[in-house]
């Protein structure tokens, strides 16, 4: 079984979950711009995504790769200010096709909003939404920013593939980092 951490993002916590997953299962990590990704040449994929405004910032490449998608194992990570729960669940159903959420395990990770790095339009839009913002809480991580990076918060994904690989046909050991 051939499986590739595939990612998108812009401020690096995504990227930083991608590459400790890697580390911990050996799997290549693929930007979705990257021309040397190829979905053809994996069975399973862990898709990495940061949620802006609301919505997955990948949920546009999913649509456009959607039949793809649908025939291969998923592992989904979302990368947020907010915890799991379901205000996120809710987010995810808005925004993606329902047969491909059907299709994948979701896990959502925290990431990092640091204010001092964000686009201008990007802060801009994060302080309106503060201003606005009916969530004390989220408000003051909007304010503020936050980092909630968590290098232990991918150990249930890193689990998941092992099941994932115990469902296919080589040994997870072959894959696992020492
Ligand atoms: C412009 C912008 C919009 C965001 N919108 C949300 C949101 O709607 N809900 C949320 O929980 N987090 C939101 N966040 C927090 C991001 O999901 C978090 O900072 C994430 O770690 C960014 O991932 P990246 O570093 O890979 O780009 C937003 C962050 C930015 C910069």
């Amino acid at each position: 079984m051939k499986c590739a951490i595939v990612f998108t993002g812009t401020y690096g916590s995504t990227e930083q979950y991608a590459q400790w997953i890697s580390e911990k299962t050996g799997f290549p990590v693929f930007d979705i711009k990257s021309s040397a990704l190829n979905l053809a040449d994996f069975d399973s994929l862990i898709i990495g995504t940061p949620i802006y405004y609301y919505r997955p910032v990948i949920a546009r490449w999913i649509q456009r790769n959607l039949t793809k998608l649908l025939t291969k194992r998923i592992i989904l990570y979302t990368v947020s200010g907010a915890p799991g729960g379901s205000k996120l669940n809710g987010w995810l159903e808005e925004s993606l096709p329902s047969e491909f959420l059907a299709n994948a395990q979701h896990f959502a990770l925290q990431g990092r909003m640091d204010l001092a790095r964000l686009g201008l339009f990007h802060r801009m839009m994060i302080k309106i939404g503060s201003l606005r913002s009916s969530n004390g809480e989220a408000s003051a991580e909007e304010w503020n920013g936050f980092d909630y990076m968590d290098r232990n918060s991918i150990a249930p994904i890193v689990e998941a593939t092992q099941l994932l690989h115990s469902a296919g046909q080589d040994s997870p050991q072959d894959h696992l980092a020492a």
